[in-house]
C-alpha cells in the first residue's frame, strides 16, 4: 500500500491550480507531451476546486466530466516516461524508473480516486460533497511530485 502524507486542502488547491506558474519553453518530445498532459490535469482539477471554492457554479456534469478526464490521463501517464527522458528542461527524476512500480502505482492510484471523485460528483447535491474524493485525488498528485519531480 502507498502512503502518502497528510497535506491540507489548500496547499491541494494552490498546486491544482497555479496555472502559468511553469514557464518551459524549449521542451520537445515526450517531455513537451507529458508537460501538456499535466496541465490538462491540472486544468481539470482547477475546474473542480474552483466549484468547491464557490468560485465557479456547481454543475455536476461538468464536475464528473473534469474528474472522468483526470482518469484517463492517469492512464496515458505512464506512457509518457520512457525510460530516461529527463532532457532539459524536464523536471523529472531518474528515481521515476528505479523505481518504476511505485511511479505506476500512484498514477494508478490517482486514477482510482479520480473516478471516485466522478462517482461524487453524481450524488453530491452541492459542490461541498465533493470536497472530500476531491482532497484524495490531491493527494495523489503531491505524493508523485514529492518522490519524482525536482522540486523548484
Ligand atoms: C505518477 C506521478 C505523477 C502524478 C500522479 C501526477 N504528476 Fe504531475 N508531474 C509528474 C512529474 C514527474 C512531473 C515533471 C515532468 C517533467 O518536467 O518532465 C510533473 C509535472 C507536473 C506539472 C508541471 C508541468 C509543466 O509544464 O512543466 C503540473 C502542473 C502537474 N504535474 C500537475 C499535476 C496534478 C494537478 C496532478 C494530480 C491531479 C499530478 N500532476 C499528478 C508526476 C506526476
Amino acid at each position: 500500500m502507498m502512503t502518502i502524507k497528510a497535506i491540507t486542502f489548500a496547499s491541494i488547491l494552490l498546486a491544482a491550480t497555479a496555472i502559468g506558474a511553469f514557464a518551459h519553453s524549449g521542451a520537445k518530445g515526450v517531455v513537451m507531451e507529458r508537460m501538456e498532459l499535466m496541465k490538462s490535469i491540472q486544468g481539470h482539477m482547477k475546474t473542480v476546486g474552483e466549484m468547491i471554492q464557490g468560485k465557479r457554479a456547481f454543475k455536476a456534469a461538468d464536475a464528473k466530466s473534469a474528474a472522468e478526464n483526470v482518469a484517463q490521463h492517469a492512464d496515458e501517464l505512464p506512457h509518457k516516461f520512457p525510460e530516461g527522458t529527463v532532457d532539459h528542461p524536464s523536471e523529472a527524476l531518474p528515481s521515476i524508473w528505479q523505481d518504476w512500480e511505485r511511479f505506476v502505482s500512484i498514477a494508478d492510484e490517482m486514477k482510482i480516486r479520480a473516478l471516485a471523485l466522478a462517482d461524487a460528483a453524481e450524488i453530491s447535491s452541492d459542490a461541498s460533497g465533493l470536497r472530500p474524493a476531491f482532497t484524495a485525488v490531491g493527494k495523489t498528485c503531491s505524493a508523485c511530485h514529492e518522490d519524482f519531480r525536482k522540486t523548484n
